[in-house]
């Protein structure tokens, strides 16, 4: 069925119905991981903390512990990769493993604002510790390394002074920079990302604490200052300034706190979510990237290596082939401003119809799948009219993308017979590479 490429350069995703396109993937619990690799011992020879991972953790983790899950493609964090050794929320030097408590913490209460979910009421404490021992067994850096933890210091009590004082660190270390004036963003470089694994990450929203991976008080964001965030670009303050003045700085950041909805009345609701409202027809650009986003354009429009991290530079450059026996090998169109090769030159009317109607420029009908269009058929004018405001400011890329290729078609009749009369789940396939005219094959 894969005539035109070796199914062992395929990305690992088979569905049960075509119509659960890639970016339901992640969600279906029919998506089933194709591994390559020598069969699993059967589970009575699995250690318990091994039985865990296997039954809750590998769904995103990855079998191998590489973060490559079938549900990783489009989560933004990405899940940690547990090979490299490398720990986001840590009570140790820069640099260093985290403890076994600060694996279990997280293990326990989850990573806020990111997929990670906390177990601490799901499975009971044992489990946790056992699978706790086995990710550590998924890096050689724990057998050989110890952590270092960082000594204990004295606390700055939150007050008037302290808060004013940890402003003005806030100007000094230029915070402002990744996270605006207001810690909200605005007026920042950029609050887009990407980690030392080469996937999307925002910087923290700091009027919303609530969704800090190491938790919300002051204590938990100074062992951040102190410590770093491993593999993202929010730094270690270690030697830039002293512990008070990071004890100052977490204090000022507890303070930026917006009230949460769940604490708000109903007029505080209807006045937050207009705000929400004026402030994302403001600024249609960065409304239209955060739909682009939710709505999975660039999983399924950016060409991926093995690992799917989207290829350097090629985010929303079209390429991804997929696979979709019996129909063909669907490539992925360019979505970049590239006149030639990308949407330079369309219309909004050709860009809005692709999206609502399936029509493609040259008015040919898209399948409902792979691009699941029936289901955006009802957005909004003004969400539309952000997408392709975003849309028009995504750097040029030039990339040649082919059209679809059909299945010869003896083969798409047996596939369909297959499908139809057999009652067989007919899988489809995300290739690594880029099917256009630049970048590797
Ligand atoms: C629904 C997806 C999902 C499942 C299921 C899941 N995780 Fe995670 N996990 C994540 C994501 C996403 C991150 C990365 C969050 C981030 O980088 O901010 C993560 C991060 C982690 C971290 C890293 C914390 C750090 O300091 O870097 C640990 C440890 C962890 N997970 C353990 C587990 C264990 C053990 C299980 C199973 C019991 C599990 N996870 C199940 C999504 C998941
Ligand atoms: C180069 C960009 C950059 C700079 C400079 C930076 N941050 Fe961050 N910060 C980030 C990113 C990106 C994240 C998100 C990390 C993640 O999701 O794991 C983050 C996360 C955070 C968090 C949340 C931590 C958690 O537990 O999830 C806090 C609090 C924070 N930053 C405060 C600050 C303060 C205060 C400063 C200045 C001293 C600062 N940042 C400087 C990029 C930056
Ligand atoms: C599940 C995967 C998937 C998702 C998600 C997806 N697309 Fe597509 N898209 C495709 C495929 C495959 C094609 C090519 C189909 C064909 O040639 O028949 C395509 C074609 C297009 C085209 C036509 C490109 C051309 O050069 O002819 C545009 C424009 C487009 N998509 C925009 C979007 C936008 C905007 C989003 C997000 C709102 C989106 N797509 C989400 C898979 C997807």
């Amino acid at each position: 069925m894969h005539t035109r490429v070796t199914p062992g350069r395929a990305i690992v995703l088979a569905l049960t119905t075509f119509a659960c396109a890639a970016t339901v993937a992640a969600l279906s619990p029919h998506v089933r991981a194709q591994r390559g690799s020598a069969s699993p011992p059967p589970p009575a020879a699995r250690s318990r903390g091994r039985q865990v991972y296997e039954k809750h953790c590998v769904e995103c983790h990855g079998e191998s512990g590489k973060g490559d899950g079938p549900a990783a493609m489009s989560l933004v964090p990405h899940p940690r990769d547990f090979t490299s050794g490398r720990y986001k929320i840590r009570s140790t030097e820069t640099g260093s493993l985290p403890t076994d408590d600060d694996l279990l913490r997280s293990v326990r209460t989850g990573l806020p604002g990111s997929a990670m979910p906390g177990w601490g009421p799901l499975l009971p404490d044992d489990d946790i510790r056992a699978v706790v021992g086995y990710i550590k067994t998924l890096s050689p850096r724990f057998a050989a390394e110890r952590p270092e933890p960082i000594p204990a210091s004295t606390p700055v009590r939150s007050s008037p002074d302290s808060v004013a004082r940890g402003a003005s660190v806030y100007a000094t270390l230029q915070c402002s920079k990744c996270h605006g004036e207001d810690g909200r963003g605005v007026g920042a470089v950029t609050t887009r990302f990407e980690d030392d694994w080469g996937f999307t990450l925002h910087a923290a929203n700091l009027a919303e604490p609530w969704s800090f991976r190491g938790g919300p008080d002051a204590a938990d964001a100074f062992m951040r200052f102190r410590a770093g965030v491993s593999g993202t670009p929010m730094p270690s303050y270690t030697g830039t300034a002293t512990d008070a003045e990071m004890w100052d700085l977490a204090n000022y950041v507890v303070s930026l706190r917006r009230k949460p909805v769940w604490e708000m009345n109903a007029d505080d609701v209807t006045t937050f979510y207009a705000q929400q409202e004026a402030e994302a027809l403001a600024d249609p650009v960065k409304r239209g990237e955060y739909l682009v986003d939710i709505l999975a354009c660039p999983v399924c429009h950016s060409p991926v290596d093995e690992q799917r991290r989207t290829l350097p530079g090629m985010r929303l450059a079209g390429g991804l082939r997929m696979q979709l026996s019996p129909f063909g090998m669907y490539p992925t169109g360019n979505l970049t401003s590239d006149k030639e090769t990308g949407l330079g030159n369309w219309t909004d009317d050709e860009i809005k119809r692709v999206i609502t109607k399936g029509t493609l420029r040259d008015g040919t009908r898209m399948l409902p799948f792979p691009m699941d269009w029936p289901s955006f058929s009802t957005m909004k004018e003004s969400d539309l009219n952000a997408v392709v405001a975003y849309l028009r400011t995504v750097p040029p890329v030039r990339n040649k993308v082919p059209r679809l290729t059909r299945t010869f078609l003896p083969v798409y009749l047996w596939n369909k017979f297959e499908m139809l009369i057999l009652g067989r789940d007919l899988p489809s396939y995300f290739y690594a590479g880029n099917a256009g005219s630049t970048g590797g094959q």
